[in-house]
């Protein structure tokens, strides 16, 4: 461990009660002579508390902080001692998808190896690892099984980043008393009455009074979309899915659907106190379904009114600072991707595939079918993919191994470049996002992160040749 290395482990050591998770303090393992090693095992837990049953990672949820650098080799051993067949999925990191195999089944009682090295060119992300076994992402993923992977790269040689301190908080949604969800809840996508960040109801995270709190923020929720905002508190967006934006960018609320991830730069320069990060209300296209319900939708398990809720505090530390940790300029550059050779429409829609699936959710009139290629790409082409939601509800669309650049939104062009690999979409919006297909040949899905209607077909296999 050099220096550098050495004071960003005794910080991620000294944060450890803010990390804190259900079932004892989150573990954050960091990489050792460029090899990251360790085995995970999920299994299930009984608790006192509520939630009073979890799905955990090595006794966690959010199982452990997975710390690696750019060129690292990882090691992973994954034990499934679930009733169910399980795997693990790396969302965000771009490895070869014959290693992040979604089609990969470790049965109750086994495990697997998972062994890559991690690109040497791989930027600097927040990413997230949780299980992929179609039919049961939903309900292992709301169980509790998700855990953050950072990768550390050129961003973090920014001096002003070196000097700021960090913090992370996974978002998860539970169910006081886990049970079987009701139709509308698998239907809608299930959501939970607890939101928890990092296992714990309000966390505090504190920030250096004149320093610079580098938050990362992951929504690791099955199904649940938040409107976010730093009461009466600047923050400024500094990445996305994949990395660095070119500058730090004022933000008022933040939406993260499932999937996505965020970092936010909060400059410690306002009144030292108490800061609220509110979830707000935010209308996936159900609310009025939903309000109508009235007071039914207690009783049905995986549907939840819509409220206002405090996620997590912000508080004032005192610190030796007597000037202000300026924000940086600039981050990295985010090259624009040029000019596509191909453009290729998906249609995301809930029907009747009688093929495969009585009734579910579908993607260009098909429901996911594992032995069927539904896009077959080129490596190295640039492909601009226009993705269409007929439906009335917010259906995130997300693409495994490459990332992306959202180019239009209903038509408009986009306002912020940025590295994606999970975009909101809104009932009855369309987004165009561009693709080049870099690095790794083989199948890989594409698929709502919803993830019961992932579960429920929404999904589709692209092929790179
Ligand atoms: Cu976060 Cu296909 O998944
Ligand atoms: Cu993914
Ligand atoms: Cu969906």
């Amino acid at each position: 461990m050099d220096r550098r290395q050495f004071l960003r482990y005794a910080a991620a050591v000294s944060a450890t009660p803010l990390l804190s998770g259900c079932g004892g303090p989150a573990r954050r393992i960091v990489s050792q002579d460029g090899l990251l090693e360790l085995s995970l095992t999920a299994r299930i837990l009984a608790r006192v508390d509520e939630p009073t049953e979890l799905l955990t990672y090595n006794a966690q949820s959010p199982g452990p902080i997975l710390e690696a650098q750019a060129g690292d080799t990882v090691r992973l051993t994954l034990i499934n001692r679930l009733e169910t067949p399980t795997n693990l999925h790396y969302h965000g990191l771009h490895i070869s998808p014959k290693i992040d195999d979604v089609f990969l089944e470790v049965p109750p009682g086994e495990r697997h190896t998972y062994e890559f090295q991690i690109p040497t060119n791989h930027p600097a992300m927040t990413g997230w690892y949780h299980p992929h076994y179609h039919l049961n992402v939903a309900p292992q993923v709301f169980g509790g099984l998700a855990g953050a992977l950072i990768i550390r790269g050129d961003l973090d040689d920014i001096p002003e980043l070196q000097q700021a301190d960090e913090a992370l908080l996974v978002l998860q949604d539970f169910e006081a008393t886990p049970t079987t969800p009701h139709a509308l809840g698998r239907r809608w996508g299930r959501e939970g009455t607890l939101q928890l960040a990092n296992g714990q109801r309000n966390p505090v995270v504190p920030v250096s009074q004149n320093g610079l709190l580098r938050l990362r923020l992951i929504n690791a929720s099955a199904s649940r979309i938040y409107q976010l905002r730093l009461q009466d508190h600047p923050w400024f967006l500094m990445a996305t899915d994949r990395g660095a934006i070119a500058a730090p960018n004022a933000l008022d609320t933040l939406v993260l659907a499932p999937g996505e991830r965020a970092e936010l730069l909060i400059p410690g320069q306002q009144e030292p106190g108490d800061y609220r990060l509110l979830s707000l209300p935010y209308d996936r296209g159900i609310g009025t379904m939903v309000t109508s319900l009235g007071t039914a939708v207690d009783t049905m398990a995986g549907v939840v009114k819509p409220r206002q809720t405090t996620l997590a505090i912000l508080r004032y530390q005192a610190s030796e600072r007597s000037e202000p940790l300026p924000l940086p300029q600039q981050l990295l550059p985010v090259t624009p991707l040029p000019a596509p050779s191909t453009t290729r429409e998906f249609v995301l829609n809930h029907g009747i595939d009688a093929s495969v699936k009585p009734t579910g959710f579908i993607i260009n009139d098909r429901s996911f079918d594992m032995n069927r290629v539904d896009t077959q790409v080129r490596l190295n082409q640039v492909e601009d993919w226009h993705i269409v939601n007929r439906a009335s509800i917010d259906h995130p669309f997300h693409l495994h191994t490459n990332r992306f650049q959202v180019i239009a939104r209903n038509g408009q062009p986009a306002s912020l470049l940025a590295w994606k690999d999970t975009v909101g979409i809104k009932g009855n919006e369309s987004v165009t996002i561009r693709v080049r297909f870099e690095d790794f040949v083989g199948r890989t899905v594409y698929h709502c992160h919803i993830l019961d209607h992932e579960d429920q077909g929404m999904m589709g296999i692209v092929e790179i040749l």
